[in-house]
This record gives C-alpha cells, sequence and structure tokens, in this order.
C-alpha cells in the first residue's frame, strides 16, 4: 500500500517501484487506486464519458502476428474490406446515432495512403464536426503526412510492448520495436492526437515489461492509451496461452489515470469479453470512453482478433440507448462530443 499511495499522490514511480507494485496487487490496493483514479479523472472530465464508433473496416492485413486472428497465415479467417461506400454508410449511421468520433481501424496495408486519404477526406467534408480516428498500422512518415493532411485527426498505434526483447517473441522478423516507435513519434511531429497501448497478460510478459510499458507511457504521454487482456485465437500460435487477467486490466487503467489524469482511456471490447461488467468496471476504475462497434452487421464477425470477441448486445453501437442507461445507473454520463482531449 505504501507504493499504491506514493503513485496516487507523486503520479509517479521508478521502474522498479512500477514492477513492485504490480506483482504485489491485491484487492485492496486495487480498489484504493480506483477510487484515486476516478477522482482524478472526474475533476478535468467530471462524469462524463465519450464515445467512439469503431468501423472495422478490413481484416486483411500484411503482418504476422503471433497473437493475433487476422494474421496473414490464418487461412481460417475470412477475409473483407469495406468500400468507401459502406464505410460513410457507417458514419451515417454512427451519427444519427450521436458519434462525433468515427475510429477507422483495420489491418495494415488493406489501403494505400491515397485511399485513406480519399475516405477520410469524404467522411470530414459530410461530417465536418466529427473527428477521425484511424488505427490502421504502420506506415512511412510521408504515408502518415498524406492522411493527415486529408483532415485525420487521431491515430491509434499501440506500442504493443516498451520491452523490445517481449516484442520479439510477440512478432515475426521483419516486424520491429524500432519502427513502430518510429510511427509513433512521426504520429505526433504531424499533430495527430496519438494513442498507444499494450495487452494486459500477452504471452512471456513480465512485472517489468509492463513496468516499461508505465514507463514509456510517463516518457511519451500519450492523448489515447488502449489496453485490454491478452486473450488466445484458436487458429494463431499463442492458441493455447492463457487469458490476461480483467482484473489486472483494470488496475493497470488506474495506474495509468493516476499517472496521466488527463489521459483518454478506453474500457476495451476484450475487457468486457474476459470480464462480467469489465466495461463499467473499467470505467469506474478511471477509464473514460468508450467505443462500441458501428461496423456492418453481415462482416462484424471475420473481424475476430481473439475468440467469443463481443460484437452485440451493449457492445453494438446500435444499443447506445441502453448503454447510455447503464452509464447512467452507474453514475457516469455518455456525452455526444467529439472528446478531444482536455490540455492542462
Ligand atoms: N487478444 C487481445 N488483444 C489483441 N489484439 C490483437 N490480438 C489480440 C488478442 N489475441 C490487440 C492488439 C492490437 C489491437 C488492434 O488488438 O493489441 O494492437
Amino acid at each position: 500500500m505504501v507504493l499504491a499511495q506514493r503513485l496516487a499522490e507523486q503520479g509517479r514511480l521508478t521502474q522498479e517501484e512500477y514492477a513492485h507494485l504490480i506483482r504485489l496487487r491485491t484487492d485492496e490496493s486495487s480498489m484504493y487506486l480506483a477510487g484515486k483514479a476516478d477522482h482524478i479523472r472526474r475533476e478535468i472530465y467530471g462524469r462524463d464519458v465519450y464515445i467512439r464508433g469503431l468501423i472495422e473496416i478490413s481484416n486483411i492485413c500484411r503482418n504476422d502476428c503471433y497473437y493475433c486472428g487476422i494474421r496473414r497465415s490464418n487461412t481460417g479467417c475470412e477475409r473483407y474490406r469495406l468500400t468507401k461506400q459502406q464505410i460513410l454508410g457507417c458514419c451515417r449511421e454512427g451519427y444519427d446515432l450521436g458519434f462525433r468520433t468515427f475510429v477507422m481501424q483495420g489491418g495494415e496495408g488493406s489501403y494505400s495512403a491515397g485511399e485513406i486519404a480519399d475516405i477520410v477526406g469524404a467522411v470530414k467534408e459530410t461530417y465536418p464536426d466529427c473527428a477521425v480516428t484511424l488505427s490502421l498500422g504502420e506506415y512511412t512518415r510521408g504515408e502518415y503526412k498524406i492522411m493527415r493532411s486529408a483532415g485525420a485527426d487521431r491515430y491509434l498505434l499501440r506500442h504493443e510492448t516498451a520491452d523490445r526483447e517481449h516484442y520479439r517473441k510477440l512478432h515475426p522478423f521483419g516486424m520491429s520495436y524500432e519502427n513502430r516507435m518510429r510511427c509513433l513519434y512521426d504520429l505526433r511531429e504531424l499533430g495527430y492526437q496519438v494513442g498507444c497501448g499494450f495487452m494486459v497478460g500477452s504471452p512471456y510478459q513480465t512485472a517489468e515489461s509492463l513496468a516499461e510499458d508505465l514507463k514509456f507511457i510517463e516518457e511519451f504521454s500519450p492523448d489515447m492509451c488502449g489496453i485490454g487482456p491478452f486473450i488466445p485465437q484458436r487458429d494463431t500460435p499463442f492458441w493455447d496461452m492463457p487469458a490476461g487477467s480483467g482484473e489486472m486490466t483494470i488496475f493497470l487503467l488506474s495506474v495509468i489515470r493516476l499517472i496521466k489524469p488527463n489521459i483518454l482511456l478506453p474500457a476495451t471490447t476484450a475487457l468486457g469479453t474476459v470480464m462480467h461488467n469489465g466495461r463499467e468496471q473499467g470505467i469506474h476504475a478511471g477509464a473514460n470512453v468508450i467505443m462500441p462497434n458501428l461496423s456492418p452487421l453481415s462482416e462484424r464477425k471475420k473481424y475476430s482478433l481473439y475468440d467469443n470477441k463481443i460484437c452485440t448486445g451493449e457492445e453494438s453501437a446500435q444499443s447506445i440507448r441502453i448503454l447510455k442507461e447503464h452509464m447512467r445507473s452507474i453514475g457516469y454520463q455518455i456525452v455526444t462530443a467529439r472528446g478531444d482531449i482536455k490540455k492542462p
């Protein structure tokens, strides 16, 4: 509890202390940090929870990450790629439901930078009051620039792990920690609001590597951070690895909120998948963003990054009214707004 108290007071610990805090996590320290995180978030964002309409635009991917269900080598994955018209259709539906941020997420390399720019341009022209977030993987600086010039506001690129050795155990030859970091710094310099993030309980992860992730977040100071438990997918090399813990994910949400009080922090689908009421618990512990699924129903099941991924019920953008009611009942309110980061 001494370390948890120091974190709550100072908003940072040494790398060794973070590792200790993680190793020694108890329900007591979780509850303590959740209360502190909820409090500090409330001072900046009040009771507001931001929503993002998540459009999974393609599951075609050039990469072969060992953990991911849409990896190139997975022949069991039925591939799809939405057209510009389909994507605009999702946005129309989302706009009418109250979404003012659209997140276009997809496998890497499925669209060229020019194609992405064309789609982003059309979305921004039709909905000038909305933010567009891209989550499409690694591109060159020049390509990111083209997308940014077309009007993209934000970019999510999870760093996956800040520990180089660990990075190599999760990715095949050809992908590198260095290029991942290069991307994040390029995106920042190009004026995007940038999000990083990692999986909790990914294979070969240690308390030390998580401590490195936290140090990286301190140093990089991202605008957003996406974390969720690792969940095995049956057709991947990690099919028999154990899933990450929902409790540890929630604990780390609180830690990240305390490190960076104004960060945009989603309670993710993966958290909602491993844990009953996972997203609500995440919000209670310091998260302030939810990303309901706006993808066309016909393709939704094909975007299976991991097994049993939830995509209906309250996960579905179409059920926004139920989600709103549910959030209100636990003391939060979903707002219709772009939901940009509040700068101190
Ligand atoms: N379990 C949990 N999260 C996963 N992701 C990919 N595969 C899995 C999995 N098996 C996450 C990665 C990626 C994001 C889009 O989804 O962190 O960056």
